[in-house]
């Protein structure tokens, strides 16, 4: 499976420093959203991890770039959101496209992490 996930990260531009996908998977602690073409090449997907304290933290979301802004990266985050009271995700400070979906999903920045990252959470707000 890790694959064609590694073949798509290779193929879209990314930004920051980022771990490699297989370190993650490796641990078999995550869960993968795939969305495929009908040849079943992945054309974005999701990764994430539900942390000990119950936090989804997302490893992972990607869309190919002939399939950006169709709100696919939307909709695998609000599936998890969908399923999660709290979630994080770490993104690079530059990078503007993540900052702008994360933003508009009612993400806020919690905390600087090292090499030029920040820590977003979202939390379900009680109605
Ligand atoms: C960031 C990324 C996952 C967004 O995927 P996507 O499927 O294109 O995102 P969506 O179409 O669901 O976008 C939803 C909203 O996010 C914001 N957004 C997404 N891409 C944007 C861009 N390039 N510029 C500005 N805003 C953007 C917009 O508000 C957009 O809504 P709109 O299209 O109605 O204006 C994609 O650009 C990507 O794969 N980038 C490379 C990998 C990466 O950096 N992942 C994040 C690591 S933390």
């Amino acid at each position: 499976m890790i694959r064609p996930l590694l073949a798509l990260e290779a193929a879209t531009d990314t930004v920051g420093v980022w771990t490699t996908l297989a370190q993650h998977i490796d641990k078999g602690e995550s869960v993968s959203l795939l969305v495929e073409y009908r040849d079943r090449t992945v054309a974005a997907y999701l990764a994430y991890q539900i942390e000990d304290d119950g936090t989804t933290h997302v490893l992972r979301v990607l869309t190919a770039k002939p399939c950006q802004r169709q709100g696919i990266a939307r909709k695998l985050l609000l599936s998890v959101m969908a399923q999660a009271e709290r979630v994080t995700l770490d993104v690079h400070i530059t990078n503007h496209p993540a900052l702008a979906l994360y933003g508009a999903l009612g993400f806020e920045m919690d905390a600087l992490l090292s090499e030029g990252y920040v820590r977003c959470v979202w939390v379900k707000s009680v109605q």
